[in-house]
């Protein structure tokens, strides 16, 4: 089993689906509401742990239900807690989604996920020294994502960095990072004004652009490379990501390709949206095994 240790934040998603979004000072009658776990870390983190890693989460909940719930969803699934925190008299994470016909919309209210601190993530340095792949968002402060990359690169460990939601980056988290994962908006944040192509040429094979539909976009040294996703039905695209970046720092882990690796993860997420919720959906390891089986077949 190949260790993965994943830094990021750990949320209650509040998902509302609605034939549209309502316009500026409209009120409009929506279809259903459910509350299911999220935040783009604890996402990671169970993704990972359904593909067959071993995984450990760095994280904060506050001291309410939400908390107790995200807890418990995240050791159903095999990820070890012992350095996701409780703290006291703030509110857990929430996540406030929109899910629209068209498109879905969220709105992130950090609550605890704003205590997971440089001082915190210390507690877990032997965590992160004897992973194969350290994990990180942007759902958690900015120093702490900095801390934790410069942490990785001193002590030679992969750390994958998924540039979400979009803020922009110095240019040594860049250098420092092994792998970088961001979408088109991100990427136009990230690197706006620049030819995509001498963007991706400079980072070959560390930046990796996802392009929704189209796949996904890389440089191996030699030559642009774009890795086709799978056609599915779509029910709900929230979290496609976040199982993206799991099964690729897994595939990653174990020592595949990153061709081999780009493929995984475009299955695995593909897998992921054909369910309801970030985490419904996302599949155990059996599954994509199977699919990525059929697909060569
Ligand atoms: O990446 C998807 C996640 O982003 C959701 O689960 C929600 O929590 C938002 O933060
Ligand atoms: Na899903």
């Amino acid at each position: 089993m190949v260790k993965i240790a994943v830094v990021g934040s750990a949320s209650m998603d509040l998902v509302v689906t609605s034939p549209k979004r309502p316009k500026a000072g409209e009120t409009i009658i929506g279809h259903s509401f459910s509350t299911v776990p999220g935040g783009k870390g604890a996402n990671q983190a169970v993704a990972a742990a359904r593909l067959g890693a071993e995984v450990s989460f760095i994280s904060c909940v506050g001291d309410d239900d939400y908390g107790k719930r995200i807890k418990e969803n995240l050791q159903e699934n095999g990820v070890s807690t012992t350095y996701v925190e409780t703290a006291a008299n703030v509110h857990s994470g929430t996540a406030h989604i929109i899910l629209a016909e068209e498109d879905n919309s969220i709105i992130v209210v950090k609550g605890a996920n704003d205590l997971i601190t440089p001082e915190l993530v210390k507690k877990a340095e032997e965590v992160l020294k004897q992973a194969d792949l350290v994990l990180i968002q942007q759902e958690i402060p900015e120093e702490t994502v900095e801390y934790v990359v410069e942490f990785c690169s001193k002590n030679h460990v992969d750390v994958l960095l998924n540039p979400a939601p979009a803020r922009k980056l110095r240019s040594e988290v860049i250098s420092e990072v092994s792998y970088l994962t961001p979408n088109e908006s991100e990427f136009e944040l990230l690197f706006g004004g620049q030819r995509k192509s001498d963007v991706l040429k400079q980072y070959a094979n560390k930046l990796i652009v996802t392009e929704g539909k189209n796949g996904v976009r890389f440089h191996n040294g030699l030559e642009e490379v774009v890795i086709p996703c799978y056609k599915v039905e779509v029910i709900d695209t929230t979290g496609a990501g976040d199982t993206f970046n799991a099964a690729f720092a897994v595939a990653k882990a174990e020592g595949k390709s990153l061709v081999e690796s780009l493929q995984f993860a475009n299955c695995a997420a593909s897998i992921s949206i054909t369910k309801f919720g970030a985490q419904g959906g996302m599949p155990i390891r059996d599954e994509v095994d199977r699919k990525m089986k059929e697909m060569r077949s």
